[in-house]
């Protein structure tokens, strides 16, 4: 990694696959250049937001000094890397997220009445260095400009320092912390305002692309990797309109949506079957969507898909009809899992029945078709507050504020003997983005067509219009 540091012209660095920088270059490179314009950013939306997440954690660590590492670029192959993404409990912290400059640092350091908090991050470099020409990973030449210290201090209200001056020294707490990783995760467990909008913004786009799929199936149905097609049209949108995708795109069509996490995106997508996509949108902030819809490929359900899904719509809204504030977490999972045990045993694909399927210790038969959990906390991680205790999380009780998934499915796989033939190979689930708010559930991709009537009319109107 670079340091930032300033190399001498003098010391210009010569490689295996490049002219050495002859004399008349190195003598030159540095003069003829305009000042910088140094116009000052307002403090951005999230900086309010991000300080008042600060003093809560300086509050929970008293005396304490914490070093806390937005992280490095990651090598994916010689001299490339993976695009680099902020940890989240630094972009949460500072309000820094797509920008952020890998290396940065925020420190808490203990103070009279607090914590003085400093970010340090690499500034850019000099014109007079070898980085500004020669360095292709931080170097202005190769990967365009840095902010300087003050507009960035201004644009988050934070005071800043060059990362060179970052004294590593001892440090109590770091981002290897489970105190800090623990505290991190439950302070986002109820959202502020702005992470709100945030996610409304995110699912809004989010809708945008799936809009873009279903005009895009008629071409994956000819292609070979037609979930490819898929995949790359909802990328398109997520890069246009966000930063990206919060996670990698399951594009699963036929029996491929039996594999929950399908991201291989290599099969094809045949009409009459199903395809499951289950795709989210992250804005530049780091907060993301987290929505799966299944559609039919040719833009009607089968009696027997149509079967399928309607039983999971019908989990999936038994599940949003006990959200309230007090609940408990668990409880949206069970309302779900009821329905799924009830229906599979009526249509005779258990050895038991409903009700002692859904005995806590001898049960359970009905999860060989639905093993994963029906919500999970959704903000800056698509599976947000992951180190959050058992007992605020799972166990915990319900709070305005919150933002959840709602997710069930039915997954009968394609060489599953405890079903009929005709089950075999369809995957069903269905994703929404749930506020709690004090009045209860509000499903903030509800415009995102889910009832199977309103799915084959989209679809309809999105490839006539
Ligand atoms: N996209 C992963 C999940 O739904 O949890
Ligand atoms: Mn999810
Ligand atoms: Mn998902």
């Amino acid at each position: 990694m670079s340091t930032g540091e300033s190399d001498t012209i003098a010391e210009a660095p010569v490689t295996n696959r490049k002219q050495p920088f002859p004399r008349g270059f190195l003598d030159t490179i540095s003069t003829g250049w305009a000042d910088r314009p140094e116009t000052m950013p307002v403090a951005r939306e999230q900086a309010a937001f991000a300080q008042a997440r600060r003093d809560t954690v300086s509050a929970a660590f008293t005396g304490k000094r914490l070093v806390i590492e937005a992280g490095s670029l990651k090598q994916r192959s010689n001299d490339t890397d993976y695009p680099f993404r902020a940890h989240s409990i630094f972009a949460h912290l500072t309000g820094w997220a797509a920008d952020t400059e890998p290396d940065s640092v925020l420190v808490f350091e203990p103070a009279n009445a607090g914590h003085d908090v400093t970010l340090y991050f690499r500034e850019r470099a000099d014109r007079t260095t070898t980085e500004f020409f020669a360095d292709a990973t931080v170097g202005e030449f190769w990967i365009g400009p840095r902010p300087s210290l003050a507009a960035v201090a201004a644009d988050l209200g934070i005071a800043t320092a060059h990362l060179a001056e970052f004294a590593s020294g001892a440090a109590d707490v770091t981002i290897e912390d489970a105190d800090l990783a623990r505290f991190a995760s439950e302070l986002r467990l109820v959202k502020d305002a702005y992470e709100i909008e945030e996610m409304r913004r995110a699912v809004e786009i989010t809708g945008r692309g799936f809009d873009d799929i279903i005009h895009a199936l008629p071409d994956a149905a000819k292609h070979a990797r037609g979930e490819r097609v898929v995949e790359g049209v909802f990328h398109r949108r997520a890069r246009e309109d966000g930063n990206g995708e919060g996670y990698d795109t399951i594009s699963a069509s036929g029996p491929h949506a039996c594999y929950l996490h399908w991201t291989r995106n290599d099969g094809r997508v045949v009409p009459g079957d199903l395809i499951l996509v289950d795709a989210g949108v992250e804005r530049d902030s780091l907060y993301t969507a987290d929505i799966t819809r299944t559609l039919p490929v040719n833009g009607k359900f089968s009696d027997v898909q149509r079967r399928v899904y309607e039983t999971v719509l019908e989990a999936a809204d038994a599940a949003f009809a006990v959200a309230r504030p007090g609940v408990k977490f668990r409880e949206v999972h069970e309302a779900a899992m009821g329905v799924i045990a009830e229906r599979v045993a009526e249509w005779g694909l258990l050895p038991v029945t409903a009700e002692e399927a859904l005995d806590a210790d001898a049960g359970g038969h009905h999860r060989r078709y639905m093993v994963h959990g029906t919500s999970h906390h959704l903000g800056i991680d698509v599976h947000d507050c992951a180190q959050a205790r058992r007992e605020m999380y799972y166990d915990g009780v319900l709070e305005a504020g919150m933002v959840f998934t709602i997710e069930p499915g039915l997954y009968f796989q394609i060489d599953d003997l405890t079903v009929p033939e005709e089950l075999r190979g369809i995957g069903v689930r269905i994703e929404d983005d749930i506020l709690l708010t004090e009045d209860g559930p509000v499903n903030l991709s509800a415009d995102i067509p889910r009832s199977a009537a309103d799915v084959e009319a989209w679809i309809e109107r999105i490839q006539q219009g």
